[in-house]
């Protein structure tokens, strides 16, 4: 790599931010793409400091991450249809001076689903009502899918089927519901916490969709048993790639080289699992 005084600066702000992955994968694509460019990790806790930061310092574009999601949207210029209905931004493209924010967990989550399987005609349950949840709900939402919430805390639960349109069921109650696709997006299963699921195994039937958008491990325990119970299964990389994807585009108008970026990622998991 060749920094200069043209490098352009990209970045992903969040706070903790010591396991994110995004440089890896971002790192990649702007090397692939032959563009002079570097993307940086910043832990920050100021939100409104953030957005001034990339104001002064020109930088070009960021990944925004948990906790920063809604609280960065009041500082920023424009914020596109999506990303306000879903009350969350994981992606600012500073337009010469102009900070507009995104959201591409939304599409990123559909465009792997898609891979695997049709959406539409499914019952869908998603464990967990946070940022990722709003997003894929608003998502499928729009694409007629019939949704389901269940998550632990009862009161932000309910709170995201109300906006959705959609009935809450409890995770302890989560046995009752006979679902076609389920998307865990809930933080269970995650490394350290490996062997940990988010939902009894006997709710999953064989002919069944499961989704994780946990991506460390790539494996997580609610997919394996998935896989042992003849589910279709849809890791979290995908969701992760095609997120990047599309936060490249924005930022540089070019098609991304998603291959590279998914093998560069891939490359770091399967060593810290081995
Ligand atoms: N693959 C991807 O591209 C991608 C993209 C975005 C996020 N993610 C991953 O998705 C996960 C959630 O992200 P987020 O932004 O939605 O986070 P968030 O807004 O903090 O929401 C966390 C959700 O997980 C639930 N939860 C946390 N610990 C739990 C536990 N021990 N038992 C049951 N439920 C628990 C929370 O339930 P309560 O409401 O009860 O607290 C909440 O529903 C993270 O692991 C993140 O890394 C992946």
């Amino acid at each position: 790599m060749n920094i200069d005084q043209k490098t352009n600066l990209y970045g992903v702000v969040g706070h903790p931010i010591g396991h994110t992955l995004g440089p890896t994968m971002h790192n990649a694509a702007l090397a692939a793409s032959g563009l002079n460019a570097v993307y940086l990790a910043f832990d920050v806790q100021d939100v409104e400091g953030l957005v001034r930061g990339m104001r002064a310092f020109g930088i070009r574009g960021m990944s925004v991450t948990i906790p920063h999601k809604s609280a960065v949207i009041p500082f920023l210029d424009q914020v596109d249809e999506l990303a306000r209905e879903i009350g969350a931004v994981n992606t600012i493209s500073n337009k010469e001076g102009c900070l507009i924010g995104y959201n591409t967990d939304a599409m990123g989550a559909l465009l792997a689903l898609e891979a695997k399987t049709l959406v539409s005609g499914k019952r869908c349950l998603i464990v967990g009502a946070g940022g990722a949840a709003r997003a894929i709900g608003f998502m499928l939402r729009g694409k007629g899918v019939p949704l389901r919430i269940a998550n632990r805390s009862s009161e932000r639960g309910a709170a995201l089927a109300r906006d959705l349109g959609c009935s809450f069921v409890p995770l302890s109650d989560v046995e009752q519901t006979n679902a076609d696709l389920l998307i865990n997006t809930t933080s269970v299963g995650m490394s350290p916490h490996t062997e940990e699921s988010p939902v009894p195994d006997r709710i999953l039937r064989e002919g069944m969709t499961v989704m994780d958008i946990v991506y460390n491990p790539l494996e997580t325990r609610l997919l394996r048993t998935a896989n042992q119970r003849g589910c279709v299964t849809v890791d979290g990389l995908g969701m992760f790639v095609h997120q990047g994807a599309e936060q490249f585009r924005l930022w540089t108008g070019l098609e991304a080289p998603i291959e590279t970026m998914s093998q560069a990622v891939r490359k770091v998991l399967h060593r810290g699992s081995s």
